[in-house]
């Protein structure tokens, strides 16, 4: 049955109409105890979600949506390992990567375990190896620089973690991510560096993505144009990959080779070899850490009722405002500087995810699904953008993260930090009424102006501090919160066949730009004159 045509949806619709309408102003004051009631704690985590324009009657309905629509089912349909990437014919297992339980995880009753468990053991055989010393560079040399070649799921999970864990890193290492095939991002990233102390990782999960095959070519010429003997090489660059043919086509021996599989979505990938990167700047100890903080996480999200469940929770909700409010967006906007790429690897989770417009079962859907995810870290966003939320036109739920504790205790940085964190949500759910405008003796042109209506919703979430585990906890809490809108809406999340075909165009420009004699350009009238611009400036 169409989402659009069930009575679950026909009930939500109606509420958005009643309740959709009422004040947070008038929901908090018919309930004294709505913030402690609404808020849900898991996982060291805290979820104050009392700020949102909902009743009960809307949690329910929601609920009720959401098993009509089999949302339970395909969760235990992904965590049994079946191949609920159907496009694909792929399972979805990035919970088996994070998996501490001790109890295996089949697909088609081959247990996965054991060589998620193998290649868990080479990264930290490896890391310890770069750690210590004992792994040097070709000249004997001791390594300092660590460079990640990647782009998507190979490069935004990993630099968030290690931005985000900084302060537990090992900082005698130089850590650096390099994705854009824009040769200024590895040019910056290497000019300070000596190649005789620089190891590269090369992330890819197909071995064939332009940008990361093109900068680990300029990586090998980088390397060679000091160390002289291809057998550097080895000793300088490792990679990461379900592709071994490649790797070895490329000249990486497979020994330095750490593998992973199909069944892991790119975007899913930081918990697999992919977070090497972590695992040499951060230690296995904290790697494990922040894998078990997410498998904690999945169990939560398998086990918890759906009422206190947070990735049901924090999807449905989003459900609410995109589908029945009229939302576009959803901000994301963490109080902790060290979470300042969180957002950009949540744009990747989420709207790789679910920016789809074709269900599961190839129909054109007549609702809308993935937000448009967006952030950046308090207290920066709030002298530039909140403006727009707080007094703008368009709705904007918001998700608000942040720390008890800080690793920085600087003076009273971290007091004021989180009263500006806490301060916003009451604004922008309470808003400032024009009678307590005029009461403060505002000029009466003044007073539309000075008006915050208020009813802007927003999540809370909170921890004590920022470690490996609350962090695992917290990026497994999205993934969930992205699989249960996706699920929802009945669309395949694992898929993304709206990148490629930008990549096939790109592939069939590039050889037009210099093109010894002037191409017969085949494109529209804009592309082709862009090219010819491009050609006669280059
Ligand atoms: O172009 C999108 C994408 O396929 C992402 O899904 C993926 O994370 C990224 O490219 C990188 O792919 P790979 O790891 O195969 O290089």
């Amino acid at each position: 049955m169409k989402l659009t045509e069930r009575d679950e949806w026909k009930v939500l619709e109606r509420l958005s109409e009643t309740v959709g309408a009422q004040h947070l102003r008038e929901l908090f004051a018919e309930e004294p105890g709505r913030a402690e009631r609404m808020t849900t704690e898991a996982c060291g985590w805290r979820l104050d979600w009392s700020k949102n324009r909902v009743t009960d009657e809307v949690m329910q309905a929601l609920l009720a949506l959401a098993r009509a629509a089999g949302v339970e089912t395909l969760r235990d349909q992904m965590l049994a390992g079946e191949r609920i990437n159907i496009t694909e014919n792929r399972a979805v297992l990035h919970t088996a990567l994070r998996n501490r339980s001790g109890q295996p995880v089949r697909i088609e009753g081959e247990d996965v375990m054991p060589g998620v468990l193998a290649v868990l053991d080479q990264m930290a055989d490896f890391s310890a190896a770069v750690r210590s010393g004992a792994w040097t560079g070709y000249t004997g040399k001791r390594i300092r620089n660590i460079i990640n070649i990647g782009i998507g799921g190979s490069d935004l999970g990993p630099a968030m973690v290690y931005e985000a864990l900084k302060s537990q890193s090992d900082r005698a290492l130089t850590v650096r991510f390099v994705s854009n095939v824009d040769g200024t991002h590895f040019a910056e990233s290497t000019r300070d560096l000596d190649p005789e102390e620089t190891l590269f990782i090369i992330a890819s999960k197909t071995f064939t993505t332009q940008e990361t095959m093109t900068n680990a070519h300029s990586a090998r010429t980088w390397l060679l144009a000091t160390l002289s003997d291809d057998a550097a090489i080895a000793k300088h660059c490792v990679a990461v990959s379900t592709n071994a043919e490649a790797v070895a086509a490329f000249g990486i021996d497979t020994a330095n080779m750490f593998e992973f599989w199909e069944w892991v979505g790119g975007r899913y990938s930081l918990w697999s070899a992919i977070g090497l990167p972590l695992m040499v700047a951060l230690g296995p100890d904290h790697f494990t850490a922040l894998l078990e903080g997410a498998h904690a996480m999945d169990r939560h999200f398998a086990e918890a009722p759906a009422e206190a469940n947070l990735p049901m929770l924090m999807g449905l909700l989003g459900i609410w405002y995109n589908n029945f409010l009229d939302a576009d967006s959803h901000a994301v906007l963490p109080y902790d500087q060290y979470l300042h790429r969180l957002a950009a690897h949540l744009q990747q989770v989420d709207m790789e995810s679910n920016g789809k417009r074709v269900d599961r079962d190839g129909n054109v859907v007549d609702y809308q699904t993935g937000p448009i995810i967006w952030g950046e870290p308090g207290t920066n966003g709030q002298h530039a953008f909140y403006q727009l939320i707080h007094q703008g036109s368009k709705l904007i739920p918001a998700d608000f993260i942040g720390f008890c504790t800080t690793h920085n205790a600087l003076s009273d940085h971290h007091d004021k930090l989180m009263a500006n964190c806490f301060a916003q949500t009451e604004a922008l759910a309470f808003g400032k009424p024009p009678e307590q405008v005029v009461a403060e003796d505002t000029p009466a042109e003044l007073v539309t102006h000075k008006t915050f209506e208020g009813n802007r919703p927003t999540n809370t979430l909170l921890a004590d501090a920022l470690t490996p585990h609350t962090l695992g906890a917290l990026v497994a809490l999205y993934e969930h919160k992205v699989f249960v809108q996706g699920a929802l809406w009945h669309v395949n999340s694992f898929d993304q066949w709206g990148v490629q075909l930008g990549k096939e165009l790109a592939a069939k420009i590039l050889p037009e730009l210099d093109a010894a004699i002037e191409p017969d350009l085949a494109h529209d009238s804009s592309t082709n004159a862009l090219i010819a611009h491009y050609r006669a400036t280059r």
